[in-house]
């Protein structure tokens, strides 16, 4: 059941989360499926409802620091200086873990995934249930990521408890994950660039891409995919005959021939490219075209995350 984001359904959501069920929630990425991250039950039925076939690790969301605690053993003083840098928001750190988040919660790691979301209904929802949530994207498992509650309520519908409808999500791709050892290490691009990072932290390896080993099911390399073929190419690059059958995800401008082209960003504004990125890709599946291609964009800031996700789609 898909309700909107009111005094009372935040009540009731929070009431859902707290006796064991799963909400789906916008967040400023993506539309997390969220359970209490305190409660093995909770988060074991993520993964039925996700169909993911191994158990992967999740993402912890806290509403305040006070929450932190809970989830984490310990907060160093790096972290605490990206705290203040970027929460609320879309940067995730992986941390020690408490004894109290269950392991199940993060696959059997020793570490956690934890975020501040930006968004006040995800916030008020967490403050409401009183416990950290543990959620991963609300899309069955490597399909497209959901933008928009419909998005959820397609593809998860009846098998969540309820659909808490926040409209379109403002970043469209989903945190940055790093991982805060010894030295730190990117673990997925996203909405927070590369770049933005290094301000702080000096020059960063990316331990992202296909050649690496999946540590995290964003790193496999097929991911985030429509169910009609996908593949990157330039316009020039699909012969005339092929584009009356096909959908062309271009980047800024629209190319002559294909059956039906979505453009990402008409100026061009690589943020705004990733704000339209699955929510297009969603509506270019359902009109059961032969094949899909998708223009490839600038390898900066929102760029690398938007290309991450291309890639995983298409191989
Ligand atoms: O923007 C987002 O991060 C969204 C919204 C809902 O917050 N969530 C999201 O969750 O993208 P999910 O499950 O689709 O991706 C979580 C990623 C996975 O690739 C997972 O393996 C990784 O976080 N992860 C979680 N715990 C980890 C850990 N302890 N070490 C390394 N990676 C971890
Ligand atoms: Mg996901």
């Amino acid at each position: 059941m898909v309700v909107p984001p009111t005094e009372e359904s935040l009540q009731r959501a929070a009431a859902i989360l707290r006796s064991g069920g799963l909400v789906a929630f916008p967040t400023e990425t993506v539309y997390g499926l969220g359970a209490s991250a305190l409660d093995a039950q909770a988060v074991a039925r993520i993964f039925e409802v996700k169909g993911r076939p191994t158990f992967n690790p999740l993402i912890v969301h806290v509403a305040e620091r006070g929450m932190l605690p809970q989830v984490v053993e310990a907060v160093p003083p790096l972290a605490e200086e990206l705290m203040d840098r970027f929460w609320p928001g879309p940067l995730t750190l992986v941390l020690p873990k408490s004894g109290q988040i269950p392991s199940l919660v993060t696959a059997g790691l020793p570490t956690v995934a934890v975020r501040m979301p930006a968004h006040p209904v995800a916030l008020e929802l967490i403050r409401q249930a009183g416990v950290p949530v543990a959620a991963p994207s609300a899309n069955p498992f490597g399909y497209l990521s959901p933008t928009r509650a419909e998005h959820v309520e397609r593809t998860l519908g009846s098998r969540v408890d309820l659909i808490v409808d926040g409209g379109r999500t403002q970043f469209g791709v989903e945190s940055t994950i790093l991982w805060l050892g010894e030295r730190p290490l990117l673990l997925r691009h996203g909405a927070v660039p590369q770049e933005a990072l290094e301000e702080v932290l000096g020059p960063i390896e990316p331990q992202v891409g296909p050649r690496q080993q999946p540590l995290v099911p964003g790193q496999l390399s097929q991911h985030y995919a429509p169910r009609t073929p996908i593949r990157m190419a330039y316009p020039h690059e699909v012969a005339p005959e092929e584009r009356k059958e096909a959908g062309y995800l271009a980047f800024r401008d629209v190319p002559r021939g294909f059956k039906v082209v979505k453009v990402l960003s008409p100026t061009g504004d690589l943020r705004e490219a990733a704000a339209h990125l699955f929510e297009a890709l969603h509506q270019l599946d359902r009109l059961g075209l032969r094949a899909i291609y998708a223009e490839p964009v600038p390898e900066v800031g929102l760029g690398r995350a938007i290309m991450d996700r291309l890639r995983r789609a298409s191989s």
